[in-house]
C-alpha cells in the first residue's frame, strides 16, 4: 500500500524562504555598507583634526619664541659688556620673526583659540614690539636704553614660561580628548564587529532552516515520485492484464460463435435437406443476425483490446488512397442504398499514396462512413472527400447531413462504449466503439481525427494524416 504524502506536509514554502534569504542579505550588505561608510567618515574627520592640531609644531614654535628670546638676552648682555651690536639687531629680528610665526603661522589657530595664551601674547607682543625704538637708542650709544632692554626682557621670562606651561597644558588636553575619540572609536567599531556578526549568525541560520525545509520537501518529493511512479507501474500492470484478458476472451467467444454463425448458415440454406416448419427459417435468420452483431462486437473489442495492450503494428504500405475509399464505398453502397442514403464522391483525380496500414485504413473509413449512413436519415446525403493540406499532410472527410450531436454528446463519443445519443445509437445498432477504435488507429498513424457536429444539422469527420506519411508523386497535386 503505497503511502500518502499531502503536499501541504511540505513546509515552509521554498519560495518564500528565498525571498526572506533575499532580504536578509539585502540588511546585512545595506547594515555593512552603511558601517563603513559612518567609519570612514569619522576616520576622515579624526584624521583631519589630528592634522589641524598637530601639537608638535604649537610646541616648537612656543619654544621656539622663548629659545629665541633668551638668545636674545645673552646678545644683550654681550653688547652691554661690549659685545657685538649687529649680533644683538640679528637676534631682535629673529625674535620678531618667531613672534610672527606665533601669530600667523599653522599654530596661529591654536594660539588665538586659548584665552590663557592670548593673555601672555597681549602682553609679551606689544613690549618685543617696542624694544626697537630702545635698541636704535643703544646702538647710538645709549647705555641707560641698553640696560631699560635688559631689564624689560628679564620681566618677560616669568610670562615666556607661562607661554610655555599654557602650550603644553593644551597639548595635554589635546591628548586626553584624542584619546577619549580614540576610545569612543573602539565602542563603535566593536558594536559595529557585534552587529555584522549577530547579521551573518541570523543569515546563516536562516539559510541553514531554508536548507532543512529544502531537503524535506526534497525529501517528500521523492518520496511521492517514488509513489506515482508504483501507481503508474501497477496502473499500467492493470491496465495490461485487463487488455491481455479481453484480447483472449474475444478470442476464444469468437472461435464458438463462428461454429455457430456457420452452422446457422448451413441450416438456413438447408445444405441437408428442407427445415420441416416454416417458422424455424425465422429463427435461424435472428440467430445469423445476432451472432453476427456478437462478432463485429467482439472484433471491435478485440481490436480496442490490442491497441491499448500495444499490441497493434502497423504492417505499412505505400497505398492508394482513391482505391481505399472506393473500396469502403463498395462494403457500404448497399446499405445506404437500402436506407435511401445517398453517397457522393468528392474526391480529386490524383492524390499522393499514403504511407499507411491497408487494413486499419479501410476499418477508419468503415467506421466514419458507417456512422454517417447510421445516423442520417433517409433522403440525408453523405460527402466523402480528401485533399492535401498546406503543411503536406492529407485530409479525408466524411460529412453528412444527418442528426447532429449537441456539444455535449460530441465530447464523449471518443470514450469506449459512449453512444451520444443512446437510445438511436441503440436502435441504429452498434456499441460505442467505433470512433474510440477509430482515433487510437489514427493516432497510431501520427494523425489526428476531429469532429464538428451540431444538432440536427449534420456532422462532419475528417482524418489527417501528417505530411510524414504523405508520398508524393510525379504530376501529382
Ligand atoms: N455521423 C454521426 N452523426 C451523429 N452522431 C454520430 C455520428 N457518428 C457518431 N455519432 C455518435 O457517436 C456515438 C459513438 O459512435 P461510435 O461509432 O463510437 O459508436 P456506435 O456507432 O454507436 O457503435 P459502433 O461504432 O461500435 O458500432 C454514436 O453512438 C452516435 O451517438
Ligand atoms: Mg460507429
Amino acid at each position: 500500500m503505497p503511502r500518502r504524502f499531502s503536499p501541504l506536509h511540505i513546509q515552509p514554502q521554498p519560495d518564500a524562504l528565498a525571498g526572506a534569504a533575499r532580504r536578509f542579505v539585502l540588511v546585512l550588505v545595506g547594515t555593512v555598507v552603511a558601517l563603513s561608510v559612518v567609519l570612514a567618515t569619522y576616520f576622515y574627520i579624526q584624521q583631519r583634526e589630528y592634522n589641524r592640531f598637530s601639537f608638535q609644531n604649537v610646541i616648537w614654535d612656543g619654544v621656539q619664541f622663548r629659545n629665541e628670546h633668551q638668545a636674545y638676552r645673552i646678545s644683550l648682555l654681550e653688547a652691554l659688556s661690549g659685545g657685538s651690536l649687529p649680533d644683538l639687531q640679528q637676534h631682535y629680528d629673529l625674535l620678531l620673526g618667531r613672534l610672527q610665526q606665533i601669530e600667523t603661522g599653522q599654530a596661529a589657530d591654536i594660539y588665538r583659540g586659548a584665552p590663557e595664551l592670548q593673555v601672555l601674547l597681549q602682553k609679551i607682543e606689544p613690549a618685543v614690539r617696542g624694544w626697537s625704538g630702545r635698541l636704535a637708542a643703544f646702538a647710538a650709544g645709549d647705555r641707560a636704553a641698553g640696560q631699560m632692554l635688559l631689564t624689560q626682557s628679564q620681566a618677560l621670562d616669568a610670562d615666556f614660561d607661562s607661554l610655555i606651561a599654557g602650550v603644553n597644558a593644551i597639548g595635554v588636553r589635546r591628548l586626553e580628548l584624542s584619546r577619549e575619540r580614540l576610545s569612543g572609536l573602539y565602542t563603535v567599531l566593536i558594536a559595529a564587529a557585534i552587529v555584522t556578526w549577530l547579521l551573518v549568525l541570523g543569515f546563516a541560520y536562516a539559510l541553514m532552516r531554508q536548507l532543512r525545509a529544502t531537503e524535506l520537501a526534497h525529501t517528500e518529493l521523492q518520496a511521492m515520485t517514488a509513489d506515482l511512479e508504483q501507481a503508474r507501474r501497477e496502473a499500467e500492470e492493470a491496465s495490461r492484464t485487463k487488455s491481455n484478458f479481453l484480447a483472449a476472451m474475444s478470442h476464444e467467444l469468437r472461435t464458438p460463435l463462428n461454429a455457430v454463425l456457420g452452422f446457422a448458415d448451413i441450416m438456413r440454406q438447408g445444405l441437408f435437406g428442407p427445415i420441416g416448419n416454416a417458422r424455424y427459417a425465422d429463427y435461424i435468420d435472428g440467430i445469423v443476425k445476432s451472432g453476427q452483431h456478437l462478432l463485429s462486437l467482439i472484433n471491435d473489442v478485440l481490436d480496442m483490446s490490442r491497441v491499448e495492450a500495444g499490441k497493434l503494428d502497423l504492417s505499412e504500405d505505400e497505398l492508394d488512397v482513391l482505391q481505399a475509399v472506393d473500396e469502403a464505398l463498395d462494403l457500404v453502397g448497399v446499405t445506404a442504398d437500402g436506407k435511401g442514403v445517398a453517397l457522393q464522391r468528392a474526391l480529386p483525380a490524383v492524390l499522393p499514396r499514403l504511407l499507411a496500414d491497408e487494413r486499419l485504413l479501410r476499418q477508419m473509413l468503415l467506421n466514419l462512413i458507417s456512422n454517417a449512413i447510421k445516423f442520417t436519415p433517409e433522403g440525408g446525403s453523405i460527402e466523402i472527400a480528401a485533399a492535401v493540406l498546406t503543411d503536406g499532410g492529407l485530409a479525408i472527410r466524411v460529412r453528412d447531413t444527418g442528426v447532429g450531436m449537441t456539444d455535449h454528446q460530441l465530447k464523449r463519443v471518443f470514450e469506449p462504449f459512449s453512444q451520444g445519443d443512446s437510445l438511436r445509437a441503440r436502435e441504429a445498432g452498434g456499441s460505442g466503439l467505433g470512433l474510440p477504435i477509430t482515433r487510437r488507429l489514427i493516432e497510431l498513424h501520427d494523425g489526428q481525427i476531429h469532429l464538428s457536429s451540431r444538432k440536427s444539422a449534420g456532422t462532419t469527420a475528417t482524418l489527417i494524416f501528417p505530411a510524414t506519411r504523405v508520398r508524393l508523386l510525379a504530376g501529382a497535386i
